[in-house]
């Protein structure tokens, strides 16, 4: 009898402890954001789909500006107001300051090398300082102005070329501002035009970098459920593991040309020095750094920022014109300030940008409604933090959507519509001072390279409007309004890119 005794209070004991559990569960849980149930396992990923940031907006209604989800096993509290932004970059940002990493950023450590990728400390405080000081402030982008508008002008011919071959077809603008871009970056960073058709080893480069942008922008099951993965379901890892390897090893051929170059000229290194130049100075340096960059280092930064400049300013480029498209009025004034401040038989240039309002508001404009990444970059929660009135726990994936924060209707009059207008005169900006618009972030993980985004995207979008009338091509997009949809991958795109059909002003 006495098993049986035995039997029972082992039952009752076990049944309390369930329930006491159950309870610390709830009143646990009860202290997370709202957000939807979602289904055992699988959380809520199947409400997600392709286009989560529509979707994360979608909840606000029903939740508030905050709101938590379960994404496979991934936890993640989503911010949908300029108000819990603001409260989560003046108050929090130091404890949501790392960065969750996909699967396939670990392939050759990129995830372990990248500034967008790396904890915050030493490592990261030394490849944004090298950033801040030798790409972007005012003197050494006065110093690249001249490849910028070297990059500018021959995107400008290869299109006349293209209207003069083919006559009035449509072409796919970004088949024009991509490789621009490309010879751009890869000027300042190392000083070759890296699209050049007479070029094996840049046609090579330029496939094997496409192919890992394309791997690192795919949604990935072994991201939703990280114990799966060790078996790659997707083949993503494996992909980016040839793709990302071919990248650097092309790379570290560039560096070792280069290495080889400066020991020729040892002693009489007068000429004007790239990025390369610099990161190899500082890595020979007697100086005691914190952190010396090792060889791969160097090229994973070389890398990140070559993308980090490409990708994010053919799509701002592609919607600006589309939308420019969709609203003929804009254009007209666009281009009335153009010939106001430039006048004829001349060409835009770096310093006419601060003489264009218009245009300026123009991209402003274009990176409300469409900022290349409308989650940011996913941050995480460093320790558990009470946000808001809430319990985050560490580790908690953190997305801040600005693609709904730029389209708030309680922050934006007329919010959906394309008005270049209200950035006239306005105090709002993209630098991380006003949280109803940040494109580009805010806090200490801000984007980087916002000022040379803030010469570059005028220069390129003005160049065009300067240089060409255009058309959208009827014959793809049709007569009525444009599809205006995105389609997601490492940046925001059209997900019908833009056709279109340009001839030279008269
Ligand atoms: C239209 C152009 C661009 C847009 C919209 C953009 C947007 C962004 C955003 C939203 C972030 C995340 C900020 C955050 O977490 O708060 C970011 C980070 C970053 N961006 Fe950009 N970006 C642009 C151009 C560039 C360029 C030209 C470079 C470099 C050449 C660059 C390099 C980086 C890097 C390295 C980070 C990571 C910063 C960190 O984690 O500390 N971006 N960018």
């Amino acid at each position: 009898m006495e098993w049986i005794w035995n039997y029972i209070l082992c039952s009752v004991l076990i049944g309390l402890l369930s329930f006491l559990w159950h309870l610390r569960s709830i009143r646990y849980n009860r202290k997370l954001p709202p957000g939807p149930r979602g289904w055992p396992i699988f959380g809520n990923i199947f409400e997600l789909g392709n286009l989560p940031h529509r979707s994360l907006a979608a909840l606000k209604p029903k939740y508030g500006p905050v709101v938590w989800t379960n994404l496979g096993s991934v936890k993640t509290m989503t911010v949908l107001s300029a108000a819990a932004a603001e409260e989560l970059f003046r108050n929090h940002d130091l404890s949501f300051i790392n960065r969750t990493i996909v699967d396939t950023m670990w392939s050759h450590d990129f995830g372990k090398c990248s500034t967008g990728s790396v904890p915050y400390g030493d490592y990261w405080r030394t490849l944004r300082r090298i950033c801040a000081v030798e790409l972007f402030t005012t003197k050494k982008l006065n110093e690249t102005k001249l490849i910028r508008q070297k990059c500018v002008d021959n995107m400008v011919l290869w299109i006349q070329k293209e209207i003069k071959e083919r006559g009035s077809t449509g072409f796919e603008l970004t088949h024009f501002v991509f490789p621009a871009l490309y010879n751009m970056m890869g000027n300042i960073l190392i000083s070759r035009d890296l699209v050049d058709p007479h070029s094996k080893i840049a046609s090579e480069f330029y496939l094997a970098m496409a192919g890992f942008l394309e791997c690192m922008g795919r949604p990935n099951v072994s991201d939703i459920f990280p114990w799966l993965r060790w078996l790659d379901l997707q083949g993503l890892r494996k992909r980016m593991d040839h793709d990302l390897g071919k990248t650097i090893e092309i790379t570290s051929g560039f560096v070792e040309d280069r290495v080889k170059q400066r020991k020729k000229k040892e002693g009489r290194l007068s000429e004007s020095k790239d990025f390369l130049d610099v990161l190899l100075d500082s890595k020979d340096t007697e100086k005691d750094e914190p952190v010396k960059l090792s060889d791969h280092q160097i090229i994973i930064f070389l890398l990140e920022m070559f993308f980090g400049g490409t990708e994010t300013f053919s799509a701002t480029i592609e919607w600006a014109m589309s939308e420019l498209l969709q609203n003929p009025a804009a254009m007209i004034k666009i281009k009335a300030e153009l010939a106001r401040v430039i006048g004829k038989n001349s060409k835009l240039e770096d310093r006419d940008i601060d003489s264009l309002p218009y245009l300026q508001a123009t991209v402003e404009e274009t990176l409300r409604l469409h900022p290349p990444l409308p989650l940011l970059i996913p941050r995480k929660a460093v320790t558990e933090t009470n946000f808001m009135g809430y319990r985050i726990p560490k580790d908690t994936q953190v997305l801040i959507n600005a693609w709904a924060i730029g389209r708030d209707e309680e922050r934006w009059e007329d919010a959906l519509s394309f008005k270049p207008e209200r950035f006239l005169g306005s105090d709002v900006e993209y630098r991380g001072q006003n949280f109803e618009f940040i494109p580009f972030g805010a806090g200490r993980r801000i984007c980087p390279g916002i000022s040379l985004a803030h010469r570059l995207l005028p220069l390129i979008l003005g160049s065009l409007l300067y240089h060409f009338d255009w058309e959208v091509c009827k014959d793809v997009h049709g007569k009525g309004e444009m599809d205006m949809m995105e389609t997601m991958g490492t940046t925001a795109k059209k997900l019908e890119h833009l056709i279109v059909v340009a001839t030279r002003c008269a």
